[in-house]
């Protein structure tokens, strides 16, 4: 194959920015609700309809045509295209939540840079290049979000999208965490909306629901609360998972996709919380990606920008070396990676150490 000169290679960067900037605004102004779902319709008509003026239509829409986002089918003409109409679903919310949360500050990463003469990675919740552009330092990216209810509700179902990608049941065993005593089975700890439970719930039928337990922030457990995912039987919490686990010896206490949000110093206090209040026989699951050591171009690409994606917040994606490391420091073991098929998440077991 022969190689990407070098000013194309330059030139396509700035064009997957200029064709992502244009879809977010695309978005924004809800121009694909505006569109017909067969058919096109006219850039005069669509201003009419979005209330935007219709050369800036015209420019971002071209782009967007030109990149197969949208169809257009002569100079004035606009209509879907299977993508487009797919951004209509959870899909769009999922991109616009990342552009808002992660593209948009991480872009901004190189000013800040040189604004807090920067050398080392971003560590901390409240001080950091999220909270940095936002013009929100002292706060974490959770405060921010939670501080303006549209904002939460569109990170919650961008998040929600992303989690029904991602095969949560079929390959770790449920159902080993059954127990005929009188305990929890499952906290799910920063468990969201409840999709994982929901989806445990649905495939482990021999699980008891009232038996397992959703804790969140305040104003996620009230989103929760509607059971859009979450069985009516599974209980909800309001909890702060950097103070003492309330619910003791578990059969299983999971962090999905929440290490991630953490620096390694945060995420020893949370595991330590966790360390607490587990039994002997009590199971950690941290569900989230698994980081190769090395990423070429076939293989962990995803994993690495997912990465890069949760610097902004002072966090990180793991490698099974990273894991282990906060797993020692919170008195935990590793004990087995129970990889996802197709997907690179994976399910680290973990329970207390020398047990
Ligand atoms: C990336 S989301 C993951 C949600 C869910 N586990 C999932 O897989 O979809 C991180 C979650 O951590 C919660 N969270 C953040 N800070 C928290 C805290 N101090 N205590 C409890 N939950 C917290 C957020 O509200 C959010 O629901």
């Amino acid at each position: 194959m022969a190689s990407l000169d070098p000013m194309e290679h330059a030139k396509g960067l700035i064009e997957k920015v200029m064709e992502t900037a244009t879809i977010r605004s695309i978005l924004k102004f809800n121009v694909l609700q505006a569109l017909p779902v067969n058919g096109t319709t006219s850039i005069q008509d669509l201003s009419k309809s979005t209330n935007v003026q219709a050369s800036l239509l015209e420019r971002l829409l071209r782009l967007a045509a030109g990149e197969g986002f949208l169809l257009q089918t002569n100079q004035n003409e606009f209509g879907h295209t299977a993508i487009s109409k797919a951004y209509l679903t959870p899909i769009g919310d999922f991109f616009s939540m990342s552009y808002d949360e992660s593209m948009s500050p991480m872009f901004k990463f190189p000013e800040y840079i040189d604004a807090r003469s920067v050398r080392e990675e971003p560590s901390s919740p409240t001080h950091n290049p999220y909270s940095w552009a936002w013009g929100q330092e002292g706060k974490t990216s959770f405060e921010v979000v939670a501080a303006q209810p549209e904002r939460l509700q569109a990170f919650q179902r961008g998040l929600g999208a992303l989690a029904r990608g991602d095969p949560i049941t079929g390959f770790y065993d449920f159902d080993k965490l059954d127990t005929p005593e009188d305990r929890a089975i499952l906290i799910d700890v920063g468990g969201g909306h409840g999709q994982f439970i929901g989806s445990i719930v649905a495939a482990h039928t021999k699980l008891d629901p009232s038996k397992m337990i959703l804790q969140d922030r305040p104003e996620t457990i009230e989103i929760a609360r509607k059971r859009e995912f979450l069985p009516a039987q599974v209980k909800t919490v309001a909890h702060d998972f950097f103070t003492e686990q309330p619910v003791k010896a578990a059969r299983a206490y999971c962090l999905r996709k929440v290490t991630h949000d953490w620096s390694d110093e945060d995420v020893v206090k949370i595991l330590k919380n966790l360390a607490g209040a587990m039994a002997k026989d009590s199971k950690l699951l941290l569900v989230d990606v698994l980081v190769p050591t090395r990423v070429d171009t076939h293989e962990g690409r995803t994993a690495a920008w997912m990465d890069i994606a949760l610097m902004p917040v002072g966090g990180k994606e793991r490698t099974k070396e990273m894991f282990e490391d906060v797993l020692d420091k919170a008195g935990l073991q590793l004990d087995k990676i129970y990889p996802a098929p197709h997907s690179e998440q994976a399910i680290v077991e973990a329970s207390l150490k020398g047990r």
